[in-house]
């Protein structure tokens, strides 16, 4: 079948998923579009025959981010073939992809290749420190070769369907994390970067040192953007202990998967 543009919706926190995405959609040597859907006021794209589409999440408590999911399930592409990518930290995806071609399925997509892979853990910073690395990055791109030449030599998409879809129903059971961003006033310059990036509207412009922590899921996409340095993951002497301990159970180093 003939792929004529390749359209890519990210869902980052940190950064490193859309930096994985990017070299997957620049090695597949078609023209493409990345769309960022983190924020939470940013609209998916709209998909077409002709599309490969692109879909790249962090996991999160081996499940995809709940923002996340809700954007993916605005998605519509009835019958347009699906690149699921999911980036993780050095500890496991559980059932992310298998919530993602749920989530997906229902808008039309096709599975039709999976790939996961290793990057800095975006809360335990220890672990996974520079990943993804040059062997990651050239194992993306070599999933990106073979994507493109699987789909060259499948009919329809239907016909590059991925057999099997790791993970299990229930999902993984998953309600956050208790470490939130702080914010230090003295930096802060209320530039409201932070505001606008925010995938689920715990800040807000009335108080950019705030942090609803109801709302807030940890992405630390506050910190990323943050010009001024203002804003940390925080968390103390307790965050120190939880990513020592997190270290030992991850010191096993883990390498990209994909299924096509
Ligand atoms: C709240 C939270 C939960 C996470 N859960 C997992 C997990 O279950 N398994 C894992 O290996 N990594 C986990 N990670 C690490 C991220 O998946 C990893 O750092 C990913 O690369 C972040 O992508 P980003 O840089 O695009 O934000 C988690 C990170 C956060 C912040």
């Amino acid at each position: 079948m003939k792929i004529e543009n390749v359209r890519a919706c990210v869902f980052t926190g940190a950064g490193t998923t859309m930096q994985i995405a990017e070299e997957f959609c620049r090695a597949t040597g078609i023209p493409y579009e990345v769309a960022d859907i983190t924020p939470q006021k940013r609209a998916v794209p709209a998909f077409a025959p002709g599309d490969l589409a692109v879909f790249a999440v962090p996991s999160y408590g081996g499940r995809v981010p709940a923002p996340a999911a809700e954007k993916l399930r605005r998605c519509v592409g009835e019958g347009v073939p699906a690149v699921l990518i999911v980036s993780y930290g050095n500890r496991a995806v559980d059932d992310t992809f298998l919530e993602m071609a749920d989530v997906l399925g229902e808008g039309g997509f096709v599975p039709v290749a999976l790939g996961s892979f290793v990057a800095h853990h975006s809360l335990m910073t220890n672990v996974a420190e520079g990943r993804p690395d040059a062997d990651d990055l050239a194992a993306v791109r070599a999933f990106a070769a073979q994507v493109v030449e699987k789909l060259a030599r499948a009919d329809s998409a239907e016909a590059a369907r991925v057999a099997s879809i790791p993970g299990s129903r229930p999902y993984r059971t998953f309600g956050g994390v208790v470490f939130k961003p702080e914010a230090d006033a003295d930096e802060c310059t209320t530039c409201g970067l932070c505001v606008r990036f925010c995938p689920t509207g715990a800040i807000t412009f009335d108080d950019t040192t705030a942090t609803d922590v109801d709302r807030c899921i940890s992405c630390f996409r506050c910190v990323a953007v943050c010009p001024a340095g203002a804003r940390t993951i925080g968390g103390g002497e307790a965050l120190t202990a939880a990513r020592e301990a997190f270290a030992q159970k991850c010191a096993v180093r883990q390498e990209p998967w994909t299924c096509l």
